[in-house]
């Protein structure tokens, strides 16, 4: 664990980065969405001490949570699409890591509270028709999922928790200023594509 000391010598916890780590074996899975940009753009901005409490809302295939359990996070997963359930499932234990995977809708089965919740979500203004749609359909403005997690990842965070979001130019921007209006944000990183901005910010309730 990452320690220093405070002034009057206590013992201080440091996050450290969480690194992408090849070794780390992911298969995808079907009708699972697959890492891509967004993926790896929200994984690069993350850090936690070993130990603390993180939640991956819609892990998909597991790859960020693989990463947050081998950096020593107390991992739960959780993905409204049991093909992605059983996928994160396979992918923690092919690479002998640890972790509770639950099947829900955003918090419905989820126990418990969290120092971190991190979410990369569905924030496409197309219909939903299935499974695998439900990993990119946001409704019209891009936040029909993301203002009711909000409301339960309020909830849900431990006293001084975050919540991390990976957040694009495709959302509406004012439905999407109106759902963060209580919570403090900051970057943490961004990416241009041809068409799309990708940004993460880590969010803390007013
Ligand atoms: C853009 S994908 C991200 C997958 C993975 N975290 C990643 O970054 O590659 C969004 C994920 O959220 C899941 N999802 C969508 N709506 C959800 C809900 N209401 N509750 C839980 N998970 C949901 C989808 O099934 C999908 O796996």
């Amino acid at each position: 664990m990452a320690q220093i000391y405070g002034d009057e010598g206590r013992r201080v916890s440091r996050r450290s980065a969480v690194e992408y780590r090849k070794e780390i074996d992911i298969e995808e899975c079907e009708e699972v969405y697959p890492p891509k940009e967004d993926t790896f753009l929200l994984l690069e901005t993350l850090s936690v001490t070993p130990g603390e409490r993180a939640l991956e809302m819609g892990c998909g295939t597991g790859l960020i949570s693989c990463h947050l359990a081998r950096a020593g996070a107390a991992l739960t997963a959780a993905d409204v699409n049991p093909k992605a359930v059983q996928c994160t499932r396979a992918n923690l234990e092919r690479n002998d890591l640890p972790g509770t995977v639950v099947e829900s809708d955003l918090f419905a089965n989820v126990p418990g509270s969290f120092d971190l919740i991190v979410f990369n979500p569905p924030y496409l203004s197309v219909e939903e028709d299935g499974l695998l749609e439900k990993a990119w359909a946001g409704g019209r403005e891009g936040v029909d999922v993301l203002v009711p997690f909000l409301t339960g990842g309020r909830e849900r965070l431990s006293p001084g928790g975050r919540i991390v979001l990976l957040l694009s130019s495709e959302m509406g921007q004012g439905a999407l200023d109106g759902a963060l209006r209580s919570f403090s944000r900051r970057r943490l990183g961004s990416r241009r594509y041809f068409f799309e901005e990708l940004w993460v910010e880590e969010l803390r309730p007013l």
